[in-house]
C-alpha cells in the first residue's frame, strides 16, 4: 500500500524520480506526475485505466508559471485567472510546444489551473516542473476527496499519498474554454456559472450529452462518469419509491430525512441546506451508499442554482446507463 504522509519534500523526491503520487487539492485528490516526463505521465493512464484519448489537467503553483504552459492568454481568461486562482477553475488555452502531446491527447489546447491547497502549492513552488494530474480514481468511478479514498482504490499502485485532509470544495474544477469571442463552460464545477459570468459576462454551457459523440471537445466529459457501482436513480424521492420501493434501497437526500424509511439507509448531503456543504459531502456520500447492503441508490436533485448545477450534473452522470457509452 502507499505510504500516507504530510511532507511535500517526500512527494517531491518521488516526483523527481519519475513516480506518480497522489496530491490533495481543494476539489478532489489528483494523481500527479512531472508534466515533461512522458514515462511518468503514461503511468497515470495505466494506473487509472484511463483511455489515452482523455487529456490531463496541468497544475501550476503561481500565475507567473502559466506562460511555461500556454502560448496565449486571452484577456477574459486572464481576468478569470486573476479572480479565481488559486481555486477550482481550469482554463483551456493554446499550449506551448514543450507540453507533451500525451498530456493533451494530441490537442493544441491544454487545460491548466492553480489548485488551492497549501501543501500542494508548497510542492509546486519547490518543483522545477508543473504537474499533470487527473482525479485519483479508477476511470469512471467516483472521485476521491480523502487520502483514504485514494488508498482504498489506487494505494497498491503508487508509493505515496500526500495527505491534506478532506477536500474543502469536494467537486472538480469548472473547465472554461475560449473560442472566437465565445466563452464556453465545458464542465460545471467548483466555481459557479454565476461567478464566472460576474467576471466575463454571459457564457455558453457545453452540453456533452447532447453533443456526443460527434464533437467531444472535452474528451473526458463522458455522460457516464463519477459512478458508484450500484444503480442510481434521481428524481423526487416519493415518486422513485413508488417505482423502486420494493427493492433494497438507500437514499441520498438533500437536507431532510424521509419519514417511514430507516434512517440508517439514508444519507443527507447538507443538513444545513447549503449547496457548499452538499458539494463537500457529495462523493463521500456516494461511496458510503455504494458500500451499504442495498441494491439501488435513490437520490433527489438539489436546487439547480450555483454549485447545485454542478452537483446535479455529477448525479446525472453517476446515474447514466453504462451501456450507453
Ligand atoms: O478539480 C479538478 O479539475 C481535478 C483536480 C485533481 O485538479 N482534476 C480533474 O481531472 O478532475 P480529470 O482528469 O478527472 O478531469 C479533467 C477533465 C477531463 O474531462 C478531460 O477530458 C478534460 O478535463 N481535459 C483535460 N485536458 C484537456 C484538453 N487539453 N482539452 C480538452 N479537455 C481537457
Ligand atoms: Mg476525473
Amino acid at each position: 500500500m502507499a505510504a500516507i504522509g504530510t511532507d511535500p519534500l517526500v512527494a517531491q523526491n518521488f516526483l523527481e524520480q519519475g513516480n506518480v503520487v497522489a496530491i490533495p487539492t481543494e476539489t478532489v485528490y489528483g494523481l500527479a506526475a512531472n508534466v515533461y516526463n512522458e514515462i511518468a505521465v503514461s503511468k497515470i493512464f495505466t494506473i487509472k485505466q484511463r483511455p489515452l484519448a482523455n487529456p490531463l489537467i496541468v497544475h501550476i503553483g503561481s500565475l507567473a508559471q502559466v506562460h511555461q504552459v500556454i502560448s496565449q492568454f486571452p484577456p477574459p481568461a486572464e481576468r478569470l485567472a486573476m479572480h479565481y486562482w488559486p481555486g477550482p477553475l481550469t482554463l483551456l488555452l493554446s499550449k506551448k510546444n514543450s507540453i507533451p502531446n500525451l498530456v493533451t491527447a494530441g490537442s493544441t489546447r491544454v487545460a491548466v489551473r492553480i489548485p488551492n491547497h497549501s501543501l500542494t502549492l508548497q510542492l509546486l513552488k519547490n518543483l522545477g516542473f508543473p504537474l499533470a494530474a487527473p482525479s485519483a480514481n479508477p476511470f469512471g468511478y467516483v472521485s476521491p476527496t480523502t487520502p483514504e479514498h485514494v488508498q482504498d482504490q489506487l494505494g497498491s499502485q503508487i508509493p505515496y499519498i500526500l495527505a491534506g485532509g478532506k477536500c474543502t470544495v469536494g467537486i472538480e474544477s469548472t473547465i472554461v474554454g475560449f473560442e472566437d469571442e465565445k466563452i464556453i463552460i465545458y464542465r460545471l464545477g467548483g466555481i459557479s456559472v454565476e461567478s464566472i459570468e460576474q467576471i466575463v459576462g454571459p457564457v455558453i454551457i457545453h452540453n456533452p450529452a447532447k453533443d456526443l459523440p460527434q464533437s467531444i471537445v472535452t474528451p473526458g466529459n463522458f455522460p457516464q462518469h463519477y459512478s458508484p457501482t450500484k444503480p442510481l436513480k434521481i428524481g423526487p424521492i416519493p415518486e422513485l419509491l413508488a417505482t423502486y420501493g420494493h427493492q433494497k434501497i438507500g437514499i441520498l437526500g438533500f437536507d431532510k430525512y424521509y419519514e417511514g424509511i430507516n434512517k440508517q439507509a439514508q444519507v443527507l448531503l447538507a443538513p444545513s441546506g447549503s449547496l457548499q456543504e452538499a458539494a463537500y459531502n457529495l462523493f463521500t456520500a456516494l461511496r458510503q451508499l455504494d458500500q451499504m447492503p442495498i441494491d439501488m441508490i435513490l437520490s433527489t436533485y438539489v436546487p439547480d442554482t450555483d454549485l447545485g448545477r454542478a452537483i446535479n450534473d455529477r448525479l446525472m452522470r453517476a446515474s447514466a446507463n453504462r451501456t450507453q457509452t
